[in-house]
């Protein structure tokens, strides 16, 4: 595969082709994202999860279109190769197939973005259909979305018993008839992950869903160690972030309390 210049629909489907694992984190400033792409990273979602990482709250429900258009805006400036996905806010595509149509391209004229992700299977599939048939490119979440987490009544795996496999595959499958481009498994068993990663043509990229998909990703304050009280057996924090960026406004603070900081080098 040739140097990719900018990730597209297309080089993920190579990606997939190839056999050439596919690497995404999630963003929600330009700083961050521009790590991140230095870093080559494939994929950069503005996860609704911005909803715990930035605004510090309990669950993603409160987030409004407005928050992940602002956000996205930010990613996208920070970036030049890697694809930008922002998510669709709950309630801003369950209602009806034409609302979610409006709102995605609100997404795509306000922002940079290349895709919108959003959660649920067929009966999300006449919006997927209609999104896709105007040129905007859908990624769908399936497993654990936590937007139903009231229903759900907890963040326990899905797709653990038989039924719910089952509901989970036709989910895939209708979700790739209706024009989607990857989907997200989220925290389901890993043979059922290397199942519809081998039935579907399109992509799959796992948080919590083992080894077998086409790529993975992970909220990137968790792989960085910024959060200390989250800790499920998915995550695998390449850094220790919180500790070191505690120690570090520690020494910051002793600094101006001795009068070490500014010293005259740093003053004009
Ligand atoms: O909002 C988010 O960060 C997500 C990922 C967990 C896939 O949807």
């Amino acid at each position: 595969m040739s140097e990719i210049k900018r990730v597209t629909t297309r080089s993920l489907q190579e990606m997939k082709r190839l056999g050439i694992r596919i690497s995404a984190l999630t963003a929600y400033d330009a700083t961050m994202a521009r790590l991140f792409d230095s870093a080559r990273i494939d994929v950069i979602l503005v996860g609704d999860s911005v909803a715990n990482v930035v605004q510090g709250r309990s669950t993603t429900l409160p987030v409004t279109l407005d928050e992940i258009i602002y956000h996205t805006l930010a990613v996208t400036r920070g970036v030049e190769r890697a694809m930008v996905v922002a998510d669709m806010p709950f309630m801003t595509y369950q209602v009806r197939a034409d609302e979610a149509f409006r709102n995605a391209g609100r997404i795509m004229k306000e922002t940079d973005a290349s895709a919108v992700k959003l959660e649920g299977g067929i009966e999300q599939a006449e919006g997927v259909r209609r999104m896709t048939a105007a040129g905007i490119p859908v990624m769908g979440h399936l497993g654990l979305q936590p937007q139903s987490i009231h229903q759900y009544g907890g963040y326990r795996p899905r797709g653990t018993n038989p039924e719910e496999a089952a509901k989970i595959i036709t989910d895939a499958v209708a979700l790739e008839e209706a024009g989607a481009f990857g989907i997200v498994l989220e925290k389901v068993p890993a043979d059922l992950a290397r199942q519809i990663t081998e039935r579907l043509t399109i992509p799959t990229i796992g948080i919590g869903a083992g080894p077998h998909c086409d790529g993975q990703i992970l909220v990137y304050s968790d792989m960085l160690g910024l959060t200390l009280d989250f800790n499920p057996r998915f995550v695998r924090r390449y850094e220790t972030f919180a500790e070191r960026t505690t120690e570090a406004v520690k020494r910051y603070v002793q600094d101006i309390r001795d009068g070490a900081f500014p010293n005259e080098s740093e003053s004009y």
